[in-house]
């Protein structure tokens, strides 16, 4: 059987990790990147927060924001030699953010927006706006780079669609009517008053709310009279964007952790998935323990009897684990259907070189298979 990412991988431009936080979503993204290299597919892996030894191994030591190209010696060192270039970059969201004001802003505007503190602190807290920023970084490469695939990394999400919400939950702080009320020329020339705190409960006044302890009413009115003549851009981009995440080349894999708790997650991220009518190639099920060789059993028997008592302990715990695992996937397998599984298997070392990301992807083109995957068929 042709591994479901093989397939996604060569008909698919834009490819999407998500799931909950720590599961392996960067890693995922990192390999798939790779493997794409490697069977002669160009691909740009664009992460978030990767940890620093995976940055180190992807010549992300430098500043973010930018793509680097994987040297050939790095790979030649790995013993790896791809077929196309590969690239990385780490996504700097203060940066993007600056960026987009930058391109959007009316050249008179663009500084005083970006010096404002209120603007600082919006660009780096408005809830969501992580999500908003690497969907937004996406169309860009998609409009102005030409790679023939490119990976996306979200942030770990709290609440599970909310990059899919990020567009319009910005529309919604620029459109709302607190903020019209906000520009009005009342506003403008500061009689603003008492009635910005009633603004009930919506997500603008919450927003607001946060910062009218350090930013003065004023600035705060300068800021929206200068943001104003954004929204139809804004606007704009928030349906482009939604048509990339639905265009039939773009793929969502799901990552996930063989746990209970995670693999309750994973079954409501897909069903959110399949509600908004977006492709999932396959959910990767991170970190299985692989069930003990049966060659192992006679093997430890022979043991010496202290040690034969260790290792025993340690084999049952192990298989313990294993079986655990075998019946949350097998549920997943059920409540996700048809959308097929793959599973990696956990690891005794952490994935933060091309290395293990050449032996992660063993796993995900179906090269190596775990026995728990091969008992499912
Ligand atoms: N199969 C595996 N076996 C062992 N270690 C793994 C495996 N997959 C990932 N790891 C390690 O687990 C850690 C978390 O992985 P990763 O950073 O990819 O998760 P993430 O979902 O991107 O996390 P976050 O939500 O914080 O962004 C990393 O140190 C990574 O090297
Ligand atoms: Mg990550």
């Amino acid at each position: 059987m042709t591994s479901p990412l093989r397939k996604a991988l060569e008909g698919s431009s834009v490819l999407v990790t998500v799931g909950s936080g720590g599961v392996g979503k960067t890693t995922v993204a990192a390999t798939l990147a790779l493997r794409a290299a490697m069977e002669g597919k160009g691909s740009l892996v664009v992460t978030i927060d990767p940890a620093k030894r995976l940055a180190n191994s992807l010549g992300l030591s430098a500043l973010g924001n930018t793509e680097a190209r994987i040297p050939d010696a790095t790979f030649a060192a790995a013993g790896l030699g791809p077929q196309a270039p590969m690239h990385a970059m780490m996504l700097d969201m203060k940066r993007t953010w600056d960026e987009l004001i930058e391109r959007r802003a009316p050249p008179d505007k663009r500084e005083k927006i970006l010096n404002t503190r209120f603007y600082q602190a919006l660009s780096t807290a408005l809830a969501g706006s992580q999500e908003y920023v690497a969907m937004e970084k996406l169309c860009e490469l998609r409009a102005e780079r030409d790679y023939p695939l490119v990976v996306l990394d979200t942030p770990p999400t709290a609440h599970a669609l909310d990059f899919l919400d990020a567009p319009s939950r910005i529309l919604d702080f620029l459109d709302n009517d607190a903020a019209k009320w906000l520009l009005t020329p009342a506003l403008a020339a500061g009689k603003v008053g008492l009635r910005l705190f009633n603004l009930g409960g919506s997500y603008v006044a919450k927003t607001i709310a946060r910062f009218t302890g350090t930013e003065t009413l004023q600035q705060l009115a300068d800021f929206m009279l200068n943001i104003s003549g954004l929204n139809e851009g804004f606007r704009e981009r928030a349906h482009e964007t939604r048509a990339l995440l639905e265009a039939p080349t773009t793929s969502f894999v799901l990552v996930t952790g063989p746990m209970p708790e995670r693999l309750d997650e994973a079954i409501f991220f897909h069903t959110l998935l399949a509600q908004n009518k977006l492709n999932v190639a396959a959910i990767v099920v991170n970190r299985v323990h692989s069930p003990v060789p049966d060659a192992l059993w006679p093997q430890v028997a022979r043991l010496p009897q202290e040690l034969l008592r260790k290792f025993e302990k340690t084999l049952k715990e192990n298989e313990h684990l294993a079986t655990q695992d075998a019946r949350g996937i097998a549920r997943l397998r059920e409540a996700c259907a048809p959308t097929p599984l793959v599973l990696v298997p956990r690891f005794e070392r952490d994935v933060h070189d091309l290395r293990m990301l050449w032996e992660t992807s063993r796993y995900l083109w179906g090269d190596a298979r775990l026995q728990t995957d091969e008992a499912a068929g």
